[in-house]
């Protein structure tokens, strides 16, 4: 079994970037991602604190803008996201999820210019990933890092069996995509998939983004499959583990990604592609693919 290390092949796309946005800054473009948080969760701090450092690390501006829930509400959180779109200075606008029950996050979403819109979340910019990998401008940042993760170990995915389980927006479907751009056979399952591990024990390229720890067992493997764990949750002692039972699917797996120390840190990593790319795309100069 051979370890998938996010930290890794994270530091390799930041030590790509930092020479990137440092020939930027000689043409005097500076990017910069603004932040939109409302409320004070306490995840979404800890992923903020993430990454804003990762901006800093890349020679990218990152600017936060906080809102108590009782002072904002849709149509104000929509003008201030008109505002930065019209900004020439901001190059990426992420409004940071969960939002509260009283703001309509689809209609702030839709607000986003697809040119800014980092996360890859917009309608515009989920359609493009559908026509084909070459219209892969900015596509979600977590499926993104497996694609990554995937290029540096140097795994196959054409003609391979692809099997996602979950099919979320921001996770499970777009990663199908991706997977079915670069001509794997891919199966997409759900909560009401009837028999998973049937279908799970197919793939040559599992990936995982349920949110259910030990969801994925050793038996539910194929020996030699690479195995992807997107998952994040809190086991009982308060530790952070993967929907994948490490220890058991390990022993089969001829690659697996740790949590922590996976996906998560991948994910981080590619928002930072996509704030390069999201600079470049505005300036009208080519996005660097890689
Ligand atoms: N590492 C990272 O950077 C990163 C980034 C994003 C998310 N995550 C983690 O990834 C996990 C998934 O996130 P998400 O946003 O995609 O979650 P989500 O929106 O809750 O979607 C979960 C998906 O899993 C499916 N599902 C539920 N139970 C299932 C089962 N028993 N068998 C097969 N599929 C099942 C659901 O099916 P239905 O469609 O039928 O409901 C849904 O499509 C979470 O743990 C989250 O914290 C990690």
């Amino acid at each position: 079994m051979n370890l998938m290390d996010g930290k890794l092949v994270a530091e390799t796309i930041y030590a790509r970037l930092q020479g990137e946005i440092a020939a930027l800054k000689t043409k005097d473009i500076h990017p910069k991602l603004v932040i939109i948080l409302v409320g004070d969760d306490h995840a979404s701090l800890s992923y903020i604190r993430s990454k804003r450092k990762a901006a800093e690390k890349t020679g990218v501006i990152s600017e936060l803008i906080t809102y108590k829930p009782e002072e904002i509400d849709t149509e104000s959180l929509i003008n201030k996201i008109h505002e930065l779109n019209a900004d020439p200075t901001v190059n990426g606008i992420l409004v940071q999820v969960p939002l509260p029950k009283h703001v309509r996050a689809p209609e702030v979403m839709k607000a986003i210019d697809p040119k800014k819109d980092v996360d890859g979340f917009t309608a515009y910019n989920l359609g493009k990933m559908f026509l084909s990998a070459e219209f892969e401008d900015l596509v979600p940042c977590t499926p993104l890092g497996v694609i990554r993760l995937l290029e540096y170990y140097k795994i196959p995915i054409l003609g391979k069996e692809a099997v996602m389980v979950g099919a979320s927006n921001l996770v499970g479907k777009p990663m199908a995509v991706m997977l079915l751009n670069r001509k794997a056979t891919v199966t997409v399952c759900n909560s009401k998939t009837p028999d998973l591990a049937a279908q799970t024990k197919k793939a040559d390229i599992l990936v995982v983004a349920v949110g259910k720890a030990g969801l994925i067992t050793g038996e539910m493997v194929k020996k030699g499959a690479v195995v992807i764990d997107v998952g994040i949750n809190r086991n009982a002692d308060g530790k952070l583990v993967g929907d994948v039972d490490f220890q058991d699917v390990s022993l089969k797996a001829s690659y697996i990604t740790p949590v922590p120390g996976g996906c998560g840190l991948m994910t981080v990593a590619c928002l930072m592609e996509n704030v390069y790319n999201a600079t470049l795309i505005q300036k009208s100069l080519e996005p660097g693919k890689k």
